[in-house]
């Protein structure tokens, strides 16, 4: 029976890794320059986190986890997302104990949620992501708006806009929260049973329905901004302001209210009209959790933060920029004693920090030259049995194409001239 990677699974092939990995560099170093640290948690974790942290009324969180029991009959899920799994850190290690109040934290890697596989979505996909733990300041907003913008910047992404919103605080939550029962009341029983569920237990939910979300109460539903308390308007001001200082373009979209429960506050997502995604995809999103760590059983420490999808962003950026780094040098043996030679050789040559590789399967020099091609050697090192005896190699440039005769004692030096010229 031929094998088949699960569905909404994708293997990455060497010769896309390289991309990945330049992307991933290109992020680290953002991180670096916003003083920003990486942190590792589990893949899987306890259902109850998700349930608690991520809220049972959410479509991640019912639909779309990735959950089993373990053998001693413990339910574990695979991570839907990373925010839950790092507040859960952050309490459990008792970062708020450490002395700097603010903990800025990113991490990268796969996440699972069960959903119909499409351009951009998948059931294992990567985030990048950033939390900023422990304070509760616009100026920490904006510092995560700041560097998500940076992100898609970097990369050269075209066609994005920041769009932005406030849920408020738990008292502008709850007013919006009445005001959402008033508004959908009469039409409950024209919504799908998913959304008269969402109706009692979190009628917020009711707006990210994908089967109700043609119905004309979708269009006319209060909005969130109608209902901000005064410290939540001031907050939100205060976002928008900074923003403004400093020439961030952004529209304040009052429709945006994300899927993930643990948000109060500022909420923003970047979106993408590049065609290559479809228009108005979403690249990446976040917003601040002023709630989340108490929810996990930490202390009031209030957090924000954003995630982008990998792939979604290697999507956008396009096949642009897919030159592969080329090796310095190939070692093309022909005969048995060169060959023998030739794997001392790479030995020298690696251990000096260059990149090689060589033939091991006694080809001619043609098929040699094909390889030395497709690695885009810097270099090939020629190596018969006859130079093999007069102790020397013949060096061929593969820019200049140009070939010269070196004594074997002197290719690192010559190869070290060449590259560092
Ligand atoms: P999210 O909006 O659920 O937020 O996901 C963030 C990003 O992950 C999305 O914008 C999208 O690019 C990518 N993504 C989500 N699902 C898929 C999928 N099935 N396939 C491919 N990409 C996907 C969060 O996860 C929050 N934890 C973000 C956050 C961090 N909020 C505060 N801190």
């Amino acid at each position: 029976m031929a094998y088949k990677a699960p569905r909404g699974t994708v293997d990455i092939l060497p010769q896309n890794t390289e991309k990945w990995q330049k992307m991933e560099q290109l992020l680290r170093t953002i991180c670096a320059n916003y003083n920003v640290k990486e942190m590792r948690t589990p893949i899987f974790e306890h259902t109850e986190l998700f349930n608690r942290a991520v809220g049972d009324t959410t479509d991640v969180v019912s639909k779309e986890m990735y959950t089993f029991n373990d053998k001693k009959g413990r339910s574990i899920t695979l991570r839907p997302e990373g925010t839950a799994g790092i507040a859960r850190a952050y309490v459990e290690n008792k970062m708020y104990g450490y002395p700097e109040k603010l903990q800025k934290i990113y991490y990268l890697g796969p996440m699972f949620r069960y959903e119909r596989p499409q351009n951009g979505r998948q059931r294992q996909f990567h985030q990048f992501g950033v939390e900023m733990i422990g304070v509760e300041s616009p100026y920490v907003d904006v510092e995560c708006m700041l560097m998500a913008v940076t992100i898609v910047q970097s990369l050269g992404l075209k066609d994005i806009t920041l769009h932005i919103n406030s849920l408020g605080d738990q008292d502008s939550r709850d007013a919006y929260r009445d005001a959402l029962k008033q508004h959908f009341k009469p039409v409950i029983n024209e919504l799908c049973h998913d959304c008269q569920e969402r109706y009692e237990k979190n009628p917020l939910r009711i707006l990210d329905c994908k089967v109700d979300k043609d119905h004309q109460s979708m269009k006319n539903a209060p909005r969130t901004i109608d209902y901000l308390s005064d410290n939540a308007k001031a907050h939100f001001d205060k976002v928008c302001s900074l923003l403004d200082d400093l020439d961030i373009d952004y529209v304040i979209d009052t429709n945006l209210v994300r899927g993930l429960d643990y948000y109060t506050h500022t909420i923003f997502e970047v979106i993408s009209d590049d065609p290559k995604l479809g228009a108005g995809s979403t690249v990446g999103g976040g917003g601040r959790y002023s709630g989340l760590v108490e929810e996990v059983g930490g202390p009031s420490a209030p957090g924000v933060g954003f995630a982008f999808g990998l792939e979604r962003l290697m999507i956008a950026m396009g096949d642009d920029n897919n030159e592969t780094e080329g090796i310095d040098v190939y070692v093309m043996p022909l005969g048995d004693k060169a060959r023998d030679l030739a794997m001392q050789l790479i030995t020298v040559l690696r251990a000096q920090g260059f990149t090689c590789d060589m033939d091991y399967i006694g080809r001619g020099l043609k098929g040699q030259f094909k390889s030395a091609d497709r690695f885009k050697a810097k270099f090939s090192i020629i190596l018969g049995d006859d130079e093999v005896e007069k102790k020397v190699v013949n060096i061929k440039s593969n820019t200049t194409r140009e070939q010269v005769e070196v004594a074997l004692n002197d290719v690192v030096s010559y190869i070290e001239g060449e590259l560092y010229e």
